[in-house]
């Protein structure tokens, strides 16, 4: 494949000079330049044996939530360790550019608002926050404990990330504002994705019947790089801050 240039089209940047709704949906590879693996590479170190998509699921906890709670805890301090790229800093002034903007994110590394991006929805929920698997609330602390995983101060019941396993519904308001700005977009940008895994997937493709522009920066092919306006086949970290600094001019 002939190496495509790392510039935008112009017709792509007018289209975005443009528009005043636009809205964005980031995957694991916009972290990727963070160091934080994307959520199909291989596991490292002792989880290098697991398959994340069998650790991942209800069933995997209610079987051995020791396990799974060990693996999480394992996944924050590595996530602890990584600051927001270039790629997330673009989007926090993307988000000064365009009068309705609207950020999506399948990540649970909490670096979009780590970087500033303000109201972000989060369709996976965050792995640093912690909640009861009984009464679903978000808890923040809770007492000094020897037990893996700890448990509820208010049920008693087990403590689990906040995140969304396989199998889970996502959270139902999230959903339905990430649709509702993929509807009625002017241009969406899907980066980073695999497109791989519903409803996110989905959202791309609802923008696309309502006529928006659609801008997907991955260097792989997706499902979605037929039907993109432009397929920009390169990192994000780098590609990004190319496309908000012409944004600017
Ligand atoms: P994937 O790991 O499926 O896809 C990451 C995508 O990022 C791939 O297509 C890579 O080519 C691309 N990529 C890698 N480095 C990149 C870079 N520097 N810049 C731009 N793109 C890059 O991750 P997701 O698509 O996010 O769900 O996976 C979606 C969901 O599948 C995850 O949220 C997770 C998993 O099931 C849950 O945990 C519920």
């Amino acid at each position: 494949m002939a190496t495509q240039s790392r510039e935008f089209p112009p017709e792509i940047i007018k289209i975005l000079k443009s528009s005043q709704r636009v809205a964005v949906l980031t995957g694991a590879g916009i972290s990727a330049e963070s160091g934080v693996p994307t959520f199909r590479e291989a596991q490292t170190g002792l989880w290098s044996s697991f398959d994340p998509a069998e650790l991942a699921t209800p069933q995997a906890f209610h079987q051995n939530p020791k396990l799974v709670w060990e693996w999480y805890t394992w996944r924050r301090e590595l996530i602890s360790r990584a600051q927001p790229n270039p790629g997330h800093y673009a989007l926090v002034e993307m988000e000064t550019i365009f009068p309705e903007f609207t950020l999506i994110t399948q990540n649970v590394d909490g670096l979009h608002r780590l970087a500033g991006s303000q109201a972000t929805i989060e369709l996976h929920g965050d792995i640093s926050r912690t909640r009861c698997s009984f009464e679903n609330q978000i808890i923040s602390d809770w007492p000094e404990t020897d037990e893996i995983p700890p448990h509820c101060p208010h049920c008693g019941e087990l403590l689990r990330p906040d995140v969304v396993w396989f199998g889970e519904s996502l959270p139902a308001e999230p959903l339905e504002a990430a649709f509702q700005a993929a509807s009625s977009c002017q241009v969406f940008l899907s980066i980073g994705t695999s497109t791989l895994v519903e409803p996110a997937a989905s959202l791309p493709f609802a923008a696309l019947r309502n006529e928006a522009a659609i801008i997907e920066i991955n260097p792989q092919e997706t499902p979605l790089t037929p039907l993109a306006s432009y397929s920009s086949h390169h990192p994000a970290g780098e590609v990004l801050p190319e496309l908000v600094s012409k944004m600017k001019r």
